[in-house]
């Protein structure tokens, strides 16, 4: 893995790494609809006390989860209720208009990492899994360098977001 790809730490998955997939069901059944939802209403108490991430996201974080969580239901196995209810996600394109810097690639993804650790309800193998997932559409998500000219750089295809 290039050091150089936007500053993207090393030890983060790149887009082209195959998800691991575990036996006993989708990670939507392992983790469970309340689990996921504690989970995303946790991140975004998180997100709203990031310095880095809050000047960004509205004031009123309540739809925001809403569409998360329908997000995350279908993209983790479950029914399609972000597709059911909004269409098609096509993440990236809904995030142009937000400058998405890999320091708030990295920010996300640390609100994440400390919402799975106060979520007991999800395992340490589940939590392991998402995060990995997530990490790879967090990466694709970037659009916009960091002040220091960091580049956003090329980070390939995702094919399951869209
Ligand atoms: C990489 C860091 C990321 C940043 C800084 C970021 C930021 C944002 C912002 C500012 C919004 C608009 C909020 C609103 O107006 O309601 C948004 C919406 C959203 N984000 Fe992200 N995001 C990131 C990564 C991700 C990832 C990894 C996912 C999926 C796993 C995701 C899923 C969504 C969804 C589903 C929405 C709602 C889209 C809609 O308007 O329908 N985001 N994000």
């Amino acid at each position: 893995m290039s050091a150089s790809l936007f500053c993207w730490p090393a030890s983060l998955p790149l887009m082209t790494a195959p998800i691991q997939l575990s036996a006993g069901g989708s990670l939507y059944e392992r983790i469970g609809p309340e689990a996921l939802a504690a989970l995303v209403t946790r991140f975004y108490t998180l997100v709203a006390q990031d310095p880095d991430l809050s000047p960004i996201f509205p004031a009123d974080l309540t739809p925001t989860a809403q569409k998360q969580l329908a997000f995350l239901t279908g993209f983790l196995g479950g029914p399609p209720l972000y597709h059911q209810n909004f269409g098609p996600p096509r993440l990236r394109a809904r995030h142009v208009p937000h400058a998405i810097t890999p320091t708030r690639g990295r920010a996300w993804l640390a609100c994440m990492e400390n919402a799975l650790q106060d979520t007991p309800q999800i395992g340490e193998a589940e939590a392991r899994e998402l995060h990995a997932a997530l990490a790879r559409v967090a990466a694709h998500m970037v659009n916009t360098p960091d002040d220091d000219g960091t580049p956003d750089g090329k980070v390939g295809q995702l094919l399951s977001i869209d």
